[in-house]
């Protein structure tokens, strides 16, 4: 009984976690601990952020809760020069290492944005949601219990408050930018292919990334029309502001990353089908469709932490837009309902997978 009662307790102050961490990266402690140089005792932690003293036992426990999550780690060094009394002093982890600022893989603006109330509300809503009679937005669409608790969708709410908006498409910039450490070994994935549109491709990132990567590869953004209206172009980058319910420029191959998975099935289908209308090329070769994204893998993944960070992002996806993460048979049904003949997965960084969809 007390065991029980135990897990629900853990499972209820859960949050805790997301929160010291986004507290962490908000204060700037990786950075902090980084400038350093060396192992950082509690007292030189809390003088370099210039905490109030009375509150040096709380940053303590902070710190406490973070190295047991393993966001930082404790080692011991000399409490003064030449030796003698030890004391406990912070450094960082390979996690905390992703979040130091000057590190084009630093995912701290990631961390924050994904923590903002804004995405936070809506989870105050689902109950409510699943027991409300199926309503829908002017779009005749069944509303997400983000659009319950804003009364516009996550596209729409980011198009009318800029400030999260542009933190939004900042966040997924940021997370875009690792793709670089793949797109060097999976270049011949894009060989061959002289034009590729990044269907909801956000600010340009993976464009960027894979034009430089694979050289002449003409890139072209499509995006809503908020999100590219002003970007810089480049010869091999241009951004198309547009609906991709609507139209997705002619290519040879489109990509679409982590986009699928924010969509229903009934919308994914729809917009693969245009896809596969926008990859025939004028000699009738085909192309392809390559998409990274999550898929839950019912046996295969790896540990234990992959499969229940795929499973909330799942939860992630039904709160804040109308879409799921999917297995591998429920992705093949959806290549299937719009037509295409055959696809590879090839479950290669982390939590996402790249799937090559061919007509
Ligand atoms: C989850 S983000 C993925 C961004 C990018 N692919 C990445 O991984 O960094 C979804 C993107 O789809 C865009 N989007 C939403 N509705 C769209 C539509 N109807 N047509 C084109 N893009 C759309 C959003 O503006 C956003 O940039």
């Amino acid at each position: 009984m007390f065991q029980a009662q135990s897990h629900l307790y853990s499972l209820t102050s859960i949050f805790v976690s997301s929160m010291s961490l986004k507290c962490a990266v908000q204060l700037g402690i990786p950075d902090v601990i980084n400038d350093h140089k060396r192992p950082i005792t509690l007292l030189e932690l809390a003088s370099a952020l210039r905490i109030h003293p009375s509150k040096t036992t709380c940053l303590h426990r902070l710190m406490r809760v973070l190295v047991h999550l393993h966001i930082f780690a404790e080692t011991l060094v000399p409490k003064h020069e030449g030796g003698g009394e030890e004391v406990k002093a912070y450094v960082l982890t390979p996690s905390s290492s992703l979040l130091l600022s000057d590190k084009a893989t630093g995912l701290s603006p990631f961390i924050v944005a994904m923590l903002d109330p804004v995405l936070m509300t809506p989870w105050h809503f689902l109950g409510d949601w699943f027991r409300g009679n199926h309503e829908k937005n002017c779009s005749n669409k069944l509303i997400s219990p983000f659009e319950a608790a804003h009364g516009l969708n996550l596209w729409d709410y980011g198009r009318k408050n800029p400030e999260f908006g542009d933190a939004f498409n900042g966040a997924m910039a940021i997370d875009s930018r690792m793709t670089n450490f793949i797109i060097r070994d999976c270049k011949h994935i894009f060989q061959g292919l002289n034009t590729l549109v990044d269907v909801g491709g956000g600010t340009g990132t993976v464009a960027k990334i894979i034009s430089e990567a694979c050289w002449g590869l003409k890139c072209t953004v499509l995006d809503l029309p908020h999100v590219v209206a002003g970007l810089p172009e480049s010869e091999n980058v241009k951004f198309v502001g547009g609906d991709m319910f609507e139209f997705i420029p002619p290519s040879d191959a489109i990509l679409l990353k982590l986009m699928l998975h924010a969509w229903s099935d009934e919308d994914c289908v729809k917009v693969l089908r245009k896809c596969r209308e926008s990859i025939v090329g004028k000699n009738n070769e085909q192309g392809k469709v390559i998409i990274i994204d999550i898929v839950i893998g019912e046996t295969q993944d790896d540990h234990a932490e992959a499969t229940s960070t795929k499973l909330f992002f799942d939860m992630l996806m039904m709160t804040v837009v109308t879409g799921r993460e999917r297995t591998e048979k429920e992705w093949e049904q959806l290549f299937s309902n719009a037509g295409f003949s055959q696809h590879k997965v090839t479950p290669m960084f982390g939590l996402r997978s790249l799937i090559e969809v061919f007509p």
